[in-house]
């Protein structure tokens, strides 16, 4: 029979590409979404037919048993939530209801409902923050240092709670940031190469960024979505860090990005202090042995391949949309 999994966050990034990665594996997949008066499925929308979608919300504890009882799942992936970091300072309390007390309803209703499925959550580099060692691995204390990092600092420990408490099979992926062409317009990559497309094409001149001397170690999100997958098939839950274990600046981002498009950014890009945060998280970069060495996990994308297929896809989005 075929395995079951529910994603929460189905029509976010991530939750895309591991529906599209569970369904290649012959899942049936459920994917829990939210009621908006327009709908947000556009990432989803070429494998709609293939999924079933679960009316749910992270604030809702009856709705996320409700969709537990109806999908039945082996797995759950916990990847909804306010993933947007300078959003957390403007909404702190919804960011912890949603990205924090939202993990305890969803295991809480796991455990009433579906003890022995297999739990994913979406954990985050951002909970090293002002990091107290380089690289970051499992062992690295946190030290967020925004609402966001804070909130996931909860989700994680909840997670490793209730595994230790309860004997659930539940995992933490410390993932490290992860792009790719889905990717949220409002995250600095995906802003850079929209913006870098734009200008290519005369549809704007100028890109107007914040902290440039910020580093990322950031990774291709298909890349991550597998190591997910991975991490329930194991035989004991764990927590795992999923990284590249480069780092670079925003500022080498903006340049890969405008180098791809034949321009050079420095004519284009302007510091708006608008959009320097209250905390920086000034540098991340993970050591990922522990997920190569147990899941066999390894990223396939390089940055700059990345950055150019996502400049690409912006281009051609506005070339098949017209002026
Ligand atoms: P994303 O694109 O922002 O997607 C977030 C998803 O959560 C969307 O489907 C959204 O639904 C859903 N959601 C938000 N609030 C909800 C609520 N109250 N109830 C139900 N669903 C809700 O995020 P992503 O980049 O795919 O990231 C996936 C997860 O990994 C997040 O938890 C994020 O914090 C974490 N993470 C991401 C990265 C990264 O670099 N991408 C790194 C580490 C950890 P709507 O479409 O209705 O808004
Ligand atoms: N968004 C944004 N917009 N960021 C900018 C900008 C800008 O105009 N200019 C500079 N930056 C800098 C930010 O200050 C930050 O240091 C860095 O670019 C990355 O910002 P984001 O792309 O917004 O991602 P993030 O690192 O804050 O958070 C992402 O990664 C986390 C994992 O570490 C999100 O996906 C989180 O959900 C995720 O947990």
């Amino acid at each position: 029979m075929a395995k079951r999994a529910l994603i929460t966050g189905i029509t976010g990034q991530d939750g895309s590409y591991l529906a599209e990665f569970l369904l290649n594996r012959g899942y049936e997949v459920f994917g829990m979404t939210r009621r908006s008066s327009t709908n947000s499925f556009d990432r989803i929308s070429h494998i709609i037919d293939r999924i079933t979608l679960l009316s749910g919300d992270l604030l809702d504890e009856h709705s996320l048993a409700t969709a537990i009882r109806e999908s039945q799942p082996d797995e759950i992936y916990n990847l909804a939530a306010q993933s947007f970091v300078p959003t957390s300072w403007a909404q702190p309390v919804l960011t912890a209801e949603f990205t924090a007390v939202g993990v305890s309803r969803l295991l809480e209703a796991m455990r009433a409902v579906k003890p022995d499925a297999r739990f994913y959550q979406a954990s985050s580099s951002e909970m090293f923050g002002k990091v107290q060692e380089t690289p970051q691995t499992e062992r690295t204390p946190f030290y967020p240092r925004s609402p966001y990092g804070v909130s996931k600092v909860f989700g994680h420990w909840i997670t490793v709670n209730y595994r230790e408490s309860y004997g659930l099979f539940a995992c933490s992926g410390i993932l490290f940031n992860h792009e790719s062409e889905r990717r949220g317009l409002e995250f600095v990559s995906r802003k850079v190469t929209d913006g870098a497309a734009r200008i290519k094409l005369g549809r704007a001149t100028r890109l107007a960024l914040g902290n440039l001397d910020a580093q990322r170690d950031w990774g291709y999100a298909p890349d991550y979505v597998r190591a997910m997958w991975l991490m329930l098939q194991h035989e004991t839950p764990d927590d795992y860090v999923v990284a590249t274990g480069v780092t670079r600046t925003v500022r080498e981002l903006v340049a890969v990005a405008f180098e791809h498009v034949g321009l050079n950014w420095e004519k284009y890009v302007d510091v708006d202090p608008k959009l320097i945060r209250p905390a920086e998280v000034d540098v991340l970069v993970g050591d990922a042995s522990k997920a190569r060495r147990v899941l066999g996990w390894q990223p396939t994308v390089s940055f700059e391949a990345m950055i150019g297929k996502m400049v690409e896809a912006d281009l051609a989005r506005y070339t098949r949309n017209g002026p």
